[in-house]
């Protein structure tokens, strides 16, 4: 029996679980569900990473410890799994006393064989991310996700060299090219290899956090929060001599988002490679989920509730709409709009009123009693060539995690059978008694055909496809669900069993119609940031500068160097205009810059300031004056 083991992230436990959460362990549990219906053996794990400043910090706000506080968060993260209908087969956590002893037994092998080393380093650093960051890596001199200025902090720290095993994982990806899927992050994992790798620092001094797991080899350091995280993913099959470890390692493939393929795309394998551990099988990225159009924030308020979502719409018509509606690898839009216009349209009209409308008329015309065989293919009734054609095209989505796809494949499926209803006429048919043969034939072919489509939602949509199966007479199989096998064979439904009048699946959502509530202004994108007092805006120095001289800097087509004149002085300002702006039409403009920023390296060059622009599309346009002022004049 093939093996497949799947996994998500395990989530910090310093916010409750949102929808991107969801989203990937939803993913995970219908590829999970997927592969056990062809038969596969499976092991699907999730948890959550309890270390690390973040957690200190949340937990400091609760005035309570960083173990208490992981322990209420990560309840919360097992909770909402059973209400979204994950069936996972084991939660971690990185506070579990097994983890850590796995963790250092890694750490040992590592330091033993001379991969890490002990060195002072001085760096920039986020304290957003826990981590060091390279120049070329920040936005306009700040993190690129925290959009703060990372702090020089000069330590002594223990390194892992990665750089050594930098070509061999770029061998390793070029020569297996289901390794990172889909596609464009293979490619921009490759594009970040072609620079050299730094090590990485992986200790923290017990002098800055303790929250941690102690070094085996220093009892001064704790571990870094990712070299501890990611071993989770081989402590909780037993590594090194659990039996579930010699079964599903390396089957694995592990669902991130883009955001963290960094981790898992360069310092996992290298790691596993250090510690002599076949590196996994592959990684599944996903793009991100916005809400209404921004990311998700809190001071924007729009961090969605993934149990809100499902005790308001039902949990598989959530589950449906999180696999329908993202293209797996891209990023995603969430809003109320499109989640109701899902289900009115794809849950409500196709498949439930195909499903009422079969059942009805087989209780109409035949009182419920089953009548028909198979389709008899001369007179080109049998709905089986479609069906195959779905299933195989199902198959094929499915094997790439590409979860729309599959789903609309069923739903031709479900359209062929709703033209197949208006082609035939069941009603005219009805009216003749000399087809009634026929009849009884085509309700059968419906009957089969939603059979078949029950079956292939189950991985989406389990409780709907568990409906249909007992509306229909048939009820699960002992294992809970039917395996591709099991659905495979046409002509299952048994003739002379009766049917009972069919329920609603999905009721429609009706959409209140706000008539006399002025229109919604539209949102501002990216979404406001949060609320400032005059008293934060003062202290912004704003000031009128004339552009002296403006120069390309080298390897890069955004970032221009330019003298700016801001009267009592001449500041060097690295700004980011480069792609809208050629640096000989920017001599002489009068710009605003902002003065009392605090000075930056970018590429290697100092910037002394900001100035102003307006972000349109992919444009930047400069903000200047209506006249002339006198570089170094206040605006206030
Ligand atoms: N703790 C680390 C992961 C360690 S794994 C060894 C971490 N945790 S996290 O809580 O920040 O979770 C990040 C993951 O949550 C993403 O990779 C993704 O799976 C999910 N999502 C978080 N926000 C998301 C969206 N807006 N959209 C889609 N998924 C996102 O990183």
């Amino acid at each position: 029996m093939t093996c497949q083991y799947y996994t998500t992230p395990i989530y910090y436990v310093n916010a409750k679980p949102h929808l991107g959460h969801a989203y990937t362990s939803i993913a995970a549990d219908v590829a999970t569900r997927f592969k056990k219906m062809e038969g596969t053996d499976t092991f699907f794990l999730t948890g959550t990473d309890e270390h690390g400043d973040k957690i200190v910090q949340a937990a400091e706000k609760e005035n309570t410890t960083p173990k208490a506080y992981a322990d209420k968060i990560s309840k919360r993260f097992q909770d909402v799994l059973p209400l979204l209908n994950i069936e996972n087969d084991h939660f971690i956590r990185t506070t579990d006393p097994q983890h850590i002893e796995v963790v250092k037994s890694v750490l040992s092998t590592i330091y033993d064989k001379g991969d890490i080393y002990f060195s002072s380093y001085e760096g920039i650093y986020c304290f957003g991310c826990e981590r060091f960051y390279q120049e070329r890596e920040l936005v306009d001199g700040k993190c690129p996700d925290h959009g703060t200025v990372p702090e020089t902090i000069k330590e002594s720290n223990y390194f892992f060299k990665m750089s050594k095993y930098q070509d061999w994982l770029i061998a390793h990806i070029e020569t297996h090219p289901d390794f990172i899927r889909p596609e464009q992050y293979r490619k921009e994992l490759l594009s970040f290899l072609k620079e050299p790798l730094e090590d990485l620092c992986i200790s923290r001094p017990k002098t800055r956090l303790t929250w941690g797991i102690t070094l085996p080899f220093d009892e001064d350091y704790v571990t870094y929060v990712w070299f501890d995280a990611l071993v989770n993913y081989i402590t909780a099959l037993g590594y090194p001599d659990g039996e579930r470890f010699k079964k599903f390692w390396p089957s694995t493939r592990h669902f991130v988002a883009k955001d963290i393929i960094k981790p898992h795309g360069i310092y996992w394998p290298i790691m596993l490679k250090a510690a002599g551990i076949e590196t996994y099988n592959g990684l599944n990225v996903h793009g991100f989920w916005n809400v209404q159009g921004s990311k998700m924030s809190k001071s924007i308020g729009n961090v969605t509730d993934p149990v809100e979502v499902t005790e308001k719409f039902g949990v598989d018509a959530f589950r449906y709409f999180l696999m329908r509606e993202m293209v797996f690898g891209l990023d995603a839009n969430f809003t109320e709009d499109v989640i109701i216009s899902r289900i009115n349209s794809d849950l409500a009209n196709d498949l439930g009123n195909l499903f009422s409308r079969v059942l009805s008329m087989n209780h109409k015309y035949f009182k419920g009693i089953i009548q028909g065989q198979s389709g008899d293919s001369d007179k080109g009734l049998s709905l089986e060539p479609e069906a195959a054609a779905a299933l195989e095209g199902y198959t094929a989505a499915m094997a790439e995690c590409q979860f729309h796809k599959a789903l609309a494949s069923v739903w031709d499926l479900v359209s062929t059978m709703n033209k197949y209803i208006v082609a035939n006429e069941p009603w005219a048919l009805a009216k003749d008694p000399a087809r009634t043969g026929d009849l009884g034939t085509v309700l059968y072919e419906l009957l089969e055909g939603i059979r078949f489509v029950a079956g292939l939602i189950w991985p989406v949509m389990p409780e709907t496809s568990g409906k249909i199966m007992v509306a229909l007479g048939l009820g699960l199989p002992e294992k809970g669900f039917f395996s591709l096998d099991a659905i495979r064979p046409w002509g299952q439904i048994p003739c002379g069993a009766t049917l009972s009048k069919p329920r609603i699946l999905f009721p429609r959502v009706e959409v209140e119609k706000k008539e006399d509530a002025p229109p919604a202004p539209k949102p501002f994108k990216p979404a406001l940031k949060e609320e400032i007092t005059i008293e934060d805006f003062s202290k912004i120095d704003l000031r009128a500068g004339k552009i002296l001289s403006a120069e390309r800097i080298e390897k890069s087509d955004k970032l221009l160097k330019l003298q700016v004149d801001l009267g009592a002085q001449t500041r060097q300002i690295v700004a980011g205009i480069g792609k809208s702006y050629a640096p000989e039409d920017l001599v002489g403009k009068a710009v605003i810059v902002v003065a009392n920023l605090k000075p930056v390296k970018l590429m290697g060059e100092l910037s002394q300031g900001m100035i102003l622009a307006a972000s349109v599309k992919k444009d930047l346009i400069l903000s200047g004056f209506n006249g002339s002022p006198k570089p170094g004049s206040q605006i206030k």
